[in-house]
C-alpha cells in the first residue's frame, strides 16, 4: 500500500476551498481524443489496403444506423493541420489518436512498412511538436488489416504475435517522439462487439467463446507489445505503455445484495485488467469459477474460459506502466433469472437496469453517473495497489447542435469526481475527453455526436465549429480550477 506520506501530499494538492472550487494537481493532464477508423478517412489513400472496419461496412452497409461508413468521416488525414490548430485553441495539454495498421503494414506483416502512412503520422507529430501538445499513442483502436481477419482475426492464436511485430514498427518509428503507448483499445467491448452481439466485424455469434477467446488473444497480445518495448526500447526512449479497459461502474440494486456489483465488476473490468495489474496474475477466481461450473454443467469437456500456463499468467502480470480507464456510466445489477444459454452474461449471473434518477445522453446506453465513476477509481486503487490511471476516454453525446450544456454537466461532474478521488488517494494523472470532433460512431454511424467540436458532413468543408462547452473547458483548462458551472 502507498505511503501515508504521499496521500497526504497527493490529498493537499489537489487544494479545495469547497466542492464547487477544486484545483487540478500539478502536473495533471488534460486532453481531447480520437481514433483513426473515427476521424480519418482516406480509407484507399496511397498504399493503404482495406481494413475489418472498411470490409465490414461496404458489405454490410445493414449493419450501421445510418447505413454509413467512414471512408471520408471527418478527412482527418488531410484536415490534421487544421484539426491541431482545433486542439491547440483549447488550450489542453494531451491529444490521444490511434494509428491505422492497414495504413502502416498494408500487406499485414512488418516486412514492408509503407513510407507514406510513416510520413502522414509524423507530419502529425510534428504538428503536434511544433504547439507543446503531448501525443498518447493507441496502438490498436479496433482497425486491423482485412488480410488479418480472413486468417481468423483476434481468434488466431498467431495474433499476439503479428500485434507485437506491428507494436515494435511503431515503437521504432515512433518511440523517439511518443512517451505514452496505449497498445489496445478496450478488449471486452471489441470482443464482445465483434463475437458475442455481433455488431462489429467480424460479426460472428459465438458467445461464451469467441468472446473469450479474443480476450484471451488480446491480453497475449498487450503482454508481448509492452515486453518487446521493455526489451528493445524502453532505456533509450524512456517511454511508458499502456492498456486502455473500458469500466463501467456497477451498484447492486438492492442495497442488502453485497455479491452483484463486485461480480459485475470482475466480469467486466477484472477480466481484463486482473490479469495485469493484480498481484496474483490470471483471470479473478470467481470469473474462472463461474464460466467452469456453467460449462461442465452445459456439456462441455473443459471450460469455456481458456487457461493461461503458469508462463502466461507471469508473461501478462505487470505488464502495462498505466491503466488507460475508459469511463462513461454505471449501471445497477441484479441477480439473473438464468437459462440454458451458453453466454457471458448467463456465465456472469447478472442483469442490469438504469436507475430512473440518473440523467439520460442521446445514447441509450449512456446515463450521467459520475459517482460510479468516483467509486470505480476507488476500486481499482484496491485491487490493483493503487496503479497508475489515466483516463483516456470520457464523454457524453448530445443531440443539441452547439447549445451542448449537457456535455458541460457531464464533464465538469466527472472532472469533480476524479478529483474527489485523487483526495481519496487514487493515483489519477489525466484526463481524456471524448471526443475532439464529431465522428463516425461504430455501428452507429453519424447518429450520435460525442464531439466538443460540431463537423457538418453535409458541407463538403467539413466545416468544424466549436460547440458551447469548448469555452467552458478552454478556461477550466487554462485556470487549471473546477468551478462549477452556473
Ligand atoms: C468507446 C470507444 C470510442 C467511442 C466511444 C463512444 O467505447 O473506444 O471509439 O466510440 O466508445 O461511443
Amino acid at each position: 500500500m502507498f505511503s501515508v506520506f504521499l496521500l497526504n501530499f497527493v490529498v493537499k494538492s489537489v487544494i479545495c476551498n469547497d466542492e464547487n472550487h477544486l484545483l487540478f494537481p500539478d502536473g495533471f493532464l488534460i486532453g481531447v481524443a480520437s481514433s483513426a477508423y473515427q476521424i480519418e478517412g482516406a480509407w484507399n489513400v496511397s498504399d493503404k489496403t482495406i481494413s475489418n472496419w472498411d470490409h465490414f461496412v461496404h458489405h454490410w452497409p445493414e449493419k450501421i444506423y445510418d447505413g454509413s461508413n467512414a471512408d471520408v468521416t471527418t478527412d482527418s488525414y488531410h484536415r490534421y493541420k487544421e484539426d491541431v490548430d482545433i486542439i491547440n485553441n483549447l488550450g489542453v495539454d494531451h491529444y490521444r489518436f490511434s494509428m491505422s495498421w492497414s495504413r502502416i503494414l498494408p500487406k499485414g506483416h512488418s516486412g514492408y512498412v509503407s513510407k507514406s502512412a510513416l510520413r502522414y503520422y509524423h507530419s502529425l507529430l510534428d504538428e503536434l511538436d511544433a504547439k507543446g501538445i503531448i501525443p498518447f499513442v493507441t496502438i490498436y483502436h479496433w482497425d486491423h488489416p482485412q488480410s488479418i481477419e480472413k486468417a481468423g482475426g483476434w481468434l488466431n492464436d498467431l495474433m499476439p504475435y503479428l500485434f507485437a511485430s506491428y507494436a515494435r514498427v511503431i515503437f521504432e518509428n515512433f518511440g523517439h517522439r511518443v512517451k505514452y503507448f496505449i497498445t489496445l483499445n478496450e478488449p471486452s467491448v471489441f470482443c464482445t462487439m465483434a463475437y458475442t452481439t455481433a455488431s462489429f466485424p467480424p460479426a460472428r455469434k459465438l458467445n461464451g467463446t469467441g468472446d473469450y477467446h479474443c480476450v484471451h488473444n488480446q491480453l497475449k497480445a498487450n503482454a508481448f507489445a509492452y515486453h518487446t518495448y521493455d526489451r528493445m526500447f524502453r532505456k533509450k526512449f524512456k517511454g511508458k505503455v499502456g492498456i486502455a479497459y473500458q469500466c463501467m461502474g456497477s451498484f447492486s440494486k438492492d442495497d442488502n445484495d453485497i455479491v452483484s456489483d463486485d461480480l459485475a465488476f470482475e466480469f467486466e473490468c477484472g477480466w481484463q485488467a486482473h490479469p495485469v495489474f493484480s498481484e496474483s496474475g490470471d483471470y479473478p477466481e470467481i470469473m474462472k469459477k463461474k464460466v467452469a461450473e456453467r460449462s461442465r454443467a452445459q456439456g462441455y469437456e473443459k471450460s469455456r474460459l481458456p487457461t493461461f500456463s503458469t508462463f502466461w499468467v507471469k508473461f501478462i502480470r505487470g505488464s502495462a506502466d498505466f491503466l488507460a480507464l475508459n469511463y462513461y456510466t454505471s449501471r445497477l445489477a441484479k441477480p439473473l433469472q438464468r437459462s440454458s444459454m451458453v453466454n457471458w452474461p448467463n456465465d456472469e449471473g447478472l442483469e442490469y437496469e438504469f436507475d430512473p434518477k440518473w440523467g439520460s445522453a442521446q445514447t441509450p446506453w449512456l446515463k450521467v453517473v459520475p459517482q460510479g465513476l468516483h467509486k470505480l477509481l476507488k476500486i481499482i486503487r484496491d485491487k490493483y495497489n493503487r496503479p497508475t490511471v489515466y483516463i483516456t476516454e470520457n464523454g457524453v453525446s448530445s443531440s443539441s447542435g452547439k447549445e451542448d450544456d449537457i456535455r458541460i454537466h457531464y464533464v465538469y461532474s466527472h472532472l469533480k469526481a476524479i478529483l474527489l478521488a485523487i483526495k481519496d488517494g487514487c493515483d489519477v494523472r489525466g484526463y481524456t475527453y471524448w471526443s475532439l470532433l464529431d465522428s463516425y460512431e461504430w455501428f452507429a454511424g453519424f447518429t450520435y455526436q460525442f464531439g466538443l467540436v460540431h463537423v457538418d458532413f453535409d458541407d463538403v468543408n467539413l466545416t468544424r465549429t466549436p460547440k458551447k462547452s469548448v469555452e467552458w473547458l478552454k478556461h477550466i483548462i487554462s485556470t487549471r480550477k473546477l468551478e462549477s458551472p452556473v
